[in-house]
């Protein structure tokens, strides 16, 4: 293939290209990237998860009971776990014990902990790291009570073991003298060092697998996860902020409570610490599902217009407005820089709800932000820009999602080549989910499995779908891969992007982690036109400038039996230059990254890097095989 590369002539390049996306799906968040370690540590429930002892285990012969107590933590956490002394009692220690998310990561570092205590108790509390297994104990300290009978009080501690924990089969305990009655515990709450050491902050090594993405944005908070199912419950952005014991929790849509400790506060820090660009999705009045009542009315959806707009006051607004102030008060007198919001998620997903959207859910929220904060971009979630605001404009970007079979998404390579350059792309999710069918460019079937993780052959049509978005990066703003994360112990999705365990040695980085890792890390400021000989395929590729003499040219290959040789010149540079090439590949299509038996995170995916010198008509030259990225 030869290849010359011009030095103008090409669009300026999205700096958004490739971002994040979350929401709280396989225990992502809460018992993933949110670094509680307490599981269930308020006895939250809601609507269709009640509250539970689960997975509290007696210590001694401590008998639990979940009550209701005339003086509650709060409103929001009014159920607490009391824990009394069982009718055989001595004098002996009793108290409740927490295995965690699926076990607890001990290592010689400080745990920062706190409960909410309601009693008469007068003597110390120990609480403990220990393990499951045996009888060894990582870290112990006593607290005394500051209990009353009136009131909830909350003690705080630190353990900081000497030794890390042989697995993560560990423990957290609270005893206490049992000579003394009952005590009500609630809001019982123990983290790790976080990234950046934010209090009530996210896992580092989690942190540190999507910083090395190098991204520009994060989509938040879903997905579906904002939308609410048939309990009618969206994602609600003033239950998630404040002080813990202000937080209700909600029934989340992924077949698990949402404890909402991570709010929409701590999602705009994960934005300043990762510095990336916060998008913001909103709730536009549809509920999954299609029961009468999904979609709401005009009349019904205009409170929660007004909602929307208390959010971005809270984000946005000076200290002198209400939420701005609400904002100060919590500790952030300076607003976010929130420049993005997205109305929805698929609201085409049901027929009626696309054209309700269209005929009024979009424009409600269209009109009403964008009177208040013009300078805010309004992304619809159709994919297809028919949502038009109230006074005839249409939504300036519009987020396309595609979930997909690696023939299909290679087959889709010019998708954007075409499309109006009036109206920006988001790619907010995309995924290849499933196997190529022979011979067929379907599209995915919902009643079959999915891949359990991402496989080498998707990776690679990921990348060449990746490659056609940066060429058209004038039309596609930005993409983000999804779901981002999946934890191996409760998961409802996948495949996705990274895997963990409650050991942090197991975060297993897909495949498409390492195409994405190698492309946003090496960006440019614009492409650059192409001349070629050969036509696309099996080769794919784009090339850009990030300043004279400085290209970057990236390509894979898919669907060849035989080597790719590649000639390529540069407009402007000379026999003797340098480049750097990068070559990803692995063994086998189907295959993936992931636990292996010993249960350490496989990685197939090797890079090799090769320095070229252009030859004497300024020429590089190299060869790739197939399902290989450059
Ligand atoms: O990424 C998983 C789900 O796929 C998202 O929640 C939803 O937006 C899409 O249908």
């Amino acid at each position: 293939i030869n290849l010359k590369v011009s030095s103008t002539g090409g669009n300026a390049s999205s700096p958004l290209m490739y971002g994040l996306m979350f929401e709280d799906i396989n225990h992502s968040g809460d018992g993933g990237i949110y670094a509680e370690l307490i599981n269930n540590r308020a006895f939250q429930g809601s609507r269709e998860f009640p509250s539970t002892l689960e997975p509290w285990v007696p210590v001694g012969n401590a008998v639990f009971t979940l009550q209701n107590t005339s003086i509650p933590l709060s409103s929001a956490l009014p159920t607490s776990i009391n824990v009394a002394p069982g009718p055989l009692s001595s004098n002996a220690k009793i108290g409740l014990l927490n295995p965690g998310w699926w076990g607890i990561d001990v290592k010689p570092q400080i745990y920062t902990g706190s409960f909410w205590a309601l009693c008469s108790y007068k003597g110390n509390f120990t609480v403990k790291l220990q393990s499951n297994l045996t009888d060894d104990v990582f870290a112990s300290t006593d607290i005394a009570s500051a209990c009353q009978p009136s009131k909830w009080v909350e003690h705080t501690f630190q353990l900081e073991p000497d030794l890390a924990a042989p697995t993560i089969n560990n423990t957290f305990v609270i005893e206490f003298d049992s000579g003394n009655g009952a005590v009500n515990f609630n809001l019982i709450s123990l983290f790790p060092p976080t990234y950046n050491n934010r209090p009530n902050g996210n896992r580092p090594e989690l942190m540190e697998a999507l910083k090395a993405l190098n991204p520009s944005f994060l989509r938040m908070p879903g997905g579906n996860n904002i939308e609410g199912d048939i309990f009618h419950y969206p994602w609600r952005w003033n239950e998630t902020i404040g002080p813990l014991t202000q937080r209700p929790g909600r029934p989340g849509t992924w077949g698990y409570g949402n404890t909402d400790g991570l709010g929409l506060v701590e999602y705009l820090n994960w934005c300043t610490d990762l510095d990336v660009e916060p998008l913001l999705a909103v709730w536009a009045g549809m509920y999954l599902g299609n029961d009468p009542g999904h979609i709401l009315s005009p009349e019904a959806l205009a409170p929660w217009v007004d909602d929307t707009l208390n959010e971005l006051e809270f984000i946005l607004g000076p200290v002198s407005t209400p939420y701005g102030a609400l904002r100060a008060s919590l500790g952030y007198p300076e607003p976010w820089a929130l420049k993005y919001v997205e109305i929805g998620n698929e609201d085409d997903l049901y027929t009626n709800g696309s054209s309700t959207y269209a005929a009024y859910r979009f424009s409600m929220f269209y009109d009403a932000i964008t009177a208040a904060y013009p300078d805010l971009t309004i992304i619809s979630s159709t994919g297809d820009y028919t949502a038009v605001g109230g006074n005839g404009q249409t939504a300036t970007w519009t987020d396309f999602h595609i979930y997909s079979r690696p023939d299909t998404l290679v087959s889709m390579f010019d998708n954007f080549d075409h499309v109006s350059r009036e109206y920006k792309t988001l790619i907010g999710e995309y995924a290849i989910v499933q196997e190529n069918i022979e011979g067929q460019l379907e599209g995915v079937n919902w009643d079959l499995p999915k891949f359990p993780q991402p496989v080498w052959i998707g990776a690679v049509s990921e990348a060449i779908w990746s490659i056609g978005a940066e060429r058209n990066s004038d039309a596609v703003v930005g993409m983000s891969y999804a779901p981002g994360f999946q934890n191996l112990n409760s998961y409802n999705w996948s495949p996705d992007l990274v895997s963990f365990t409650a050991n942090v040695s197991q975060t297993v980085l897909s495949t498409s982690w390492h195409v994405i890792n190698l492309f946003s890390n090496n960006r440019y400021t614009s492409t650059v036109p192409v001349t070629s000989d050969t036509s696309i395929g099996p080769a794919y590729w784009v090339a850009g400038i990030s300043g004279e003499g400085k290209y970057t040219f990236k390509t894979a290959i898919y669907n060849t039996t035989s080597t790719v040789p590649f000639n390529i010149t540069f407009e402007g540079v000379a026999k003797g230059t340098s480049g750097l090439l990068t070559v990803l590949s692995a063994p086998g299509g189907l295959s993936g990254n992931m636990l292996d038996g010993e249960g350490v995170p496989t990685d197939i995916v090797s890079k090799r890097e090769e320095e070229l010198v252009a030859g004497s008509a300024g020429e590089f030259g190299f060869e790739l095989e197939q399902w290989e990225v450059a």
